[in-house]
């Protein structure tokens, strides 16, 4: 099992966008995936989901099962959504003796999943913290401008201490260049800082698409929606790569053998 939080504190930066993508790009390659929704906007129910009930609050807070919690979205493809009801979970967290690592164990009992991806809020609060420390990787999205270099210099920043407070070891897997337009000097100039600064983890870039941002709106991942756009195409080689890591990052699930049936 691969778990991803999909994280960056600046907002707007492609996020939620790329949680979907890349979650309906893996359940199309046959694994199964479970895509929560951590951000209390919403946005994954927005983007793909028809009707939901329950989703992570429930799971998280209120003692529903993970069955009555997780909405299907497509073959191999789980949702576990959120609302503004998670707002109240912050709350309780700061109520727990033990903040950080209250939603890491609920998650932990979440089985049966090859990945599991998390899209985090634009924040830095103790939800994200939460989602960082279940988390084995992070996968950044970062605009193509000045602002997104430096919001990547500060979330890189970020997982350090967090890995140096909590004893941790979430790895920065991908770091996904997004918005980008090659006609613009400054996406450029801005693609090629991040290249050198981070050059093994910097994926192809996601350029600017108007089939991708249009796809939430009919509620289709954007494979659905339009499979022959760019942002199909770009979405789809980032898959890609992510599925080359696959050897390095995947835990093993523990597998319980029974005591062999010994005959008298
Ligand atoms: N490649 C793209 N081309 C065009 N529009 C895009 C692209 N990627 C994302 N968008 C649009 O940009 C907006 C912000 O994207 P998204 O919601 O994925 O960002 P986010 O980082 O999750 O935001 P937030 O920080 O608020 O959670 C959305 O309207 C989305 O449809
Ligand atoms: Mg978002």
């Amino acid at each position: 099992m691969r778990k991803i939080a999909i994280i960056n504190q600046k907002g707007g930066v492609g996020k939620t966008t790329t949680a979907i993508s890349l979650a309906a790009g893996l359940s199309r390659n046959n694994k199964k995936v479970l895509l929560i929704d951590l951000d209390p906007q919403g946005n994954i129910a927005t983007s793909i989901i028809q009707n939901t009930q329950m989703g992570i609050y429930e799971y998280l807070f209120e003692g529903a099962q993970i069955e009555q919690c997780v909405t299907n979205a497509g073959k191999n493809f789980d949702v576990m959504t959120s609302n503004e009801t998670l707002t109240k979970a912050e709350h309780a967290l700061f109520q727990d003796k033990n903040p950080p690592t209250v939603i890491k164990k609920k998650l932990d009992s979440i089985k049966g999943y090859d990945y599991i991806i998390i899209d985090c809020a634009p924040s830095l609060g103790i939800l994200n913290l939460n989602a960082l420390l279940y988390s084995k990787e992070a996968i950044i999205p970062v605009s193509t401008d000045p602002l997104g270099l430096d919001a990547l210099k500060k979330v890189s920043s970020i997982i350090s201490s967090i890995n140096e407070n909590y004893f941790h070891d979430l790895a920065i897997s991908k770091i996904v260049p997004t918005m980008y337009d090659k006609r613009n000097k400054i996406c450029k100039e801005s693609l090629s800082a991040m290249q050198n600064a981070y050059y093994t983890k910097i994926t192809s870039p996601i350029r600017v698409c108007s089939k991708t941002k249009e796809a939430p709106k009919y509620k289709k991942s954007i494979y659905a929606y339009s499979n022959s756009s760019r942002g199909a195409a770009d979405y789809w080689q980032l898959t890609q790569q992510v599925l080359q890591d696959e050897a390095h990052y995947a835990e093993q699930e523990e597998v319980v053998l029974k005591s062999p049936v010994i005959a008298e």
